[in-house]
């Protein structure tokens, strides 16, 4: 029997007999993906002058991987890596989601980045992308005292790791 989920992450719901091993909307993993009843979801979060600043830099970082990750979607030279850089552009676009909401803002930014021709090109700027994105989540969960934001970053750290093994496979 089909049932209702939401994601505690970025609040989006999902149907499905199980619950998905990770969020398709935002990569959360599993511990984050509730029956939509009993899931615990909040972005009206009264921020700190330090968690705000964080949470801004955050939104710039994601809008700016996801246009980062749409280019490369339509210019990277292998087929198997345009797919995967669609299915990153749409969950970095997500992460821009959560932060637009929590930000309190009406729309996220539009984006613009170059990408590169060359799969392996591409596949190196993710890895620097996602790994600079991890050591600044990593360094504002730690900094926060807000429990929501810290659950965001963290959640975030898993995630943008998920997309740093996707670049070290195929850069072997
Ligand atoms: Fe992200
Ligand atoms: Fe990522």
């Amino acid at each position: 029997m089909v049932r209702l989920w939401r994601c505690e992450i970025c609040g989006d719901p999902y149907i499905g007999e199980t619950p998905p091993y990770n969020c398709p909307f935002c990569g959360a993993h599993r511990q984050h993906i509730k029956e939509a009843k009993d899931a615990n979801v909040n972005f009206d979060v009264s921020l700190s002058a330090h968690d705000r600043a964080d949470a801004e830099h955050a939104l710039k970082v994601e809008v700016s991987n996801s246009a980062f990750y749409f280019c490369a979607a339509e210019k990277t030279d292998d087929a198997e890596g345009r797919l995967l850089f669609k299915a990153l552009g749409k969950i970095e676009a997500e992460h821009a989601a959560i932060w637009r909401k929590i930000l309190k803002l009406d729309a996220v930014p539009k984006g613009s980045e170059q990408c590169h021709i060359s799969n392996r090109e591409n596949l190196g700027e993710s890895h620097a992308r996602e790994a600079r994105a991890i050591d600044f989540y990593r360094r504002a969960a730690g900094e926060s005292e807000n429990l929501r934001i810290r659950q965001i970053f963290e959640a975030l750290v898993e995630i943008e790791t998920d997309h740093l093994h996707l670049s070290e496979q195929r850069l072997k």
